[in-house]
């Protein structure tokens, strides 16, 4: 692991306490949040059993809170019966059935309103169409959509049937959603004809065709919704389309009732070593957390119109797309495209149209709006917000500041989030009643998280500002259930570093003199590209995939307004181009990467090299990599270096 990044350099003093107005209209007081982080801190288990049985709704109530008999495998509530569709839908229709659940806006302008009578009709008429084509409990249902409310009536029809689905973000290439087509043996593949993106079309089934060309045997059908209604083949025998699928289907569904343990999804995200790997997330925990971190950090409330704008390919878009949200009965907002169509407006357009109360969005879509100005948001009316929040990476204090001044006038709080793939939900946040929020902190952990930053040897440091490793060291409901298929790595990855103390999260941080929680960056090689997680190892692989290149690695570089850019050393089977100029080449291997994990992946930068920078024992120094990325003058001792006339090459300086 790389400690490069556990040296802190922010120093931020601004302090900004809730605002009376917040505070007088918020759903939990003050009190009431006193007493939360009490009770969880006296009785963490018991505190939890509460959560659960207030919170959710059982077809049979648990008996047993926490099962840690194969700890770290723990299971929350594993007795109990439950069915998440159930809880999100169902149980709205007795008392709001036709308030509006989903605000569909698409890119081209076509808006749709969906209440929760309707969308309960649509999952079930879906689910009883999953279940007409073998779908069983337990099977796996690969969802490869574009940000529709389709995306979200999928995922909610195979939860109610007990299937377990995995969203492949819509961007990634025919080869990553055919390495995770085969990876979770999937049965059924939906899809849609296209999705509109950028003033483009995005070819979803063109691309699902060339996933399924070879391999991938237990795909017997793939259903196809029509959204862009341009032309698609449709293989006979296996391909149908949505509205086929839902011939004759009635709109009745009994939902599955599952334990509460049973698997609900799989969602594939990057690790230093190998493939992704498939994040397993139960059905009873996950939906626990993901209800109490509605009404802690966002103080969810009937009449908020909330939006978070994470596509569904990505946890947050489970969290707080498909599932948080509709389990508290709010109303949502999903749009299917970019925030610069029709222009840079469209974002607050889209808040002033709809009345969007919450406001969730990722700090490189911040910064990127922020660059463009203050003129086009000072344009429209905000006033319907009251609480924005952040995701995905570090926000850097200047772009919290105009997210204050400009986007919430100064009057809304911002909730900075600090969670994972892997926690399920919030893990670090304020809530917004209560914590005093300061710019660039995630603040400090929710009731019944116990987050802490250790030393090497697993003591936990208590001097302010001193970075260290972030961990968890209590079981949580919706942590992770294991790697899909590979218990040994989960155990690896996440528990080994402290012999099955904590829970690992790799990321380095520090608290300050006030306990504040700072996120410093990860601890290992994995890369933070506008708050997408992408292995380095895995655009290594992708490259060295290419006919003419032999070698590669690649690290990242700070960058104004993705977090992180990519910047990769090759070294080609050939000669090295004249001065390490090759633009074509440049071109075609950033395309290749593209097509082999997804265009999110394409290097910025691509440098040819003779020979990558090793020690003698071989290894890459890739600290050394990341300092020549940043252009800054090499101060590391390099004698240890196997062949130091390479840096000038390195250097893009021969
Ligand atoms: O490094 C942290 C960063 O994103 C990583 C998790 O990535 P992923 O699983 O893709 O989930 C992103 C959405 C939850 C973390 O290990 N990260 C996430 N939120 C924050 C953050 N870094 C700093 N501040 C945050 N609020």
């Amino acid at each position: 692991m790389s400690q490069d990044n556990i040296q802190s350099t922010l120093q931020e003093d601004r302090t900004f306490p809730p605002k009376h107005n917040f505070v007088n209209t918020a759903a939990l007081s003050v009190t009431s949040l006193e007493t939360l982080y009490a009770s969880a801190k006296q009785d963490n288990e018991l505190f939890w059993a509460e959560q659960a049985r207030q919170e959710l709704d059982w077809q049979h109530l648990f008996t047993t809170t926490l099962d840690d008999s194969k700890a770290p495998f723990y299971r929350w509530f594993h007795d109990g019966k439950l069915n998440v569709s159930y809880n999100c839908l169902d149980r709205q229709l007795k008392d709001h059935a036709d308030k509006t659940a989903i605000i569909f806006e698409g890119e081209p302008g076509d808006i749709e309103h969906i209440s929760y009578r309707v969308l309960h009709q649509r999952v079930c008429r879906f689910a009883n169409a999953l279940k007409n084509q073998d779908v069983k409990v337990g099977d796996r249902v690969i969802i490869y959509m574009p940000m529709i409310a389709e995306a979200v009536i999928a995922m909610q029809a195979c939860a109610r049937i007990g299937a377990i689905h995995s969203v492949v973000f819509g961007g990634f290439s025919a080869q990553s959603l055919k390495d995770r087509i085969e990876d979770t043996g999937a049965k059924v593949v939906i899809t849609a004809d296209g999705g509109h993106r950028g003033g483009k079309i995005i070819e979803l089934k063109a691309t699902t065709d060339l996933a399924l060309v070879e391999g991938c045997d237990n795909v017997k059908t793939v259903i196809i919704f029509k959204r862009t209604g341009h032309e698609v083949t449709l293989k006979p025998g296996r391909d149908i389309w949505w509205s086929d699928a839902e011939q004759g289907q009635t709109t009745d569904c009994e939902p599955e009732w599952l334990p509460a343990d049973h698997p609900l999804f799989l969602l594939y995200t990057s690790g230093s070593t190998g493939k992704p790997k498939g994040i397993q997330h139960s059905t009873g925990g996950y939906l626990l957390n993901a209800i109490t971190s509605m009404r802690w950090v966002f103080d969810i409330q009937a009449s908020d119109i909330f939006w978070c704008t994470a596509d569904v390919g990505w946890i947050t878009g489970h969290t707080y797309v498909a599932y948080g949200p509709l389990a508290t009965g709010a109303t949502i907002v999903i749009y299917e495209g970019v925030p610069t169509i029709p222009d840079a407006g469209r974002f607050w357009d889209i808040c002033q149209r709809h009345k969007v109360t919450t406001f969730y969005t990722a700090p490189t879509a911040i910064r990127a709006l922020m660059k463009i100005g203050d003129e086009i948001p000072n344009g429209y009316d905000l006033s319907s917000l009251r609480l924005l929040g952040t995701v995905g990476e570090p926000i850097n204090p200047k772009a919290w500041i105009w997210y204050h001044n400009i986007i919430g006038q100064q009057r809304c709080p911002i909730v900075d989030t600090w969670w994972q793939t892997e926690t399920g939900a919030h893990m670090i946040a304020p809530v917004p009643s209560f914590t005093i929020t300061k710019p660039g902190s995630c603040t400090k952990a929710l009731p019944g998280i116990d987050a802490a930053i250790v030393n090497e040897q697993g003591q936990e440091i208590t001097v302010a500002d001193e970075g260290g490793f972030l961990v968890i060291r209590k079981p949580w409901p919706s942590m992770m259930q294991t790697v899909w298929g590979d218990d040994q790595r989960y155990l690896d990855t996440y528990w080994d570093h402290f012999n099955g103390r904590y829970y690992l999260a790799g990321d380095s941080a520090r608290r300050d003199k006030d306990g504040y929680f700072w996120i410093m960056g990860r601890i290992d090689d994995v890369l933070n590209v506008s708050g997408h997680r992408l292995g380095t190892m895995e655009i290594e692989s992708a490259l060295v995939a290419h006919d003419n290149v032999s070698e590669a690695a690649v690290v990242g570089r700070p960058h104004d307004i993705k977090g992180e850019s990519i910047f990769a050393y090759v070294v080609l089977k050939g000669e090295r181009p004249t001065n390490g100029i090759d633009d074509q080449l440049t071109d075609e291997l950033r395309k290749w990467v593209a097509t082999q994990i997804g265009p999110i992946a394409k290097p910025d930068d691509i440098r040819y090299a003779d020979n990558l920078p090793k020690t003698r024992s071989g290894k890459i120094m890739r600290r050394l990599l990341r300092t020549i990325a940043k252009g800054e003058a090499i101060t590391q001792d390099t004698s240890t270096l196997e062949n130091e006339d390479i840096l000038p090459q390195l250097q893009g300086k021969a």
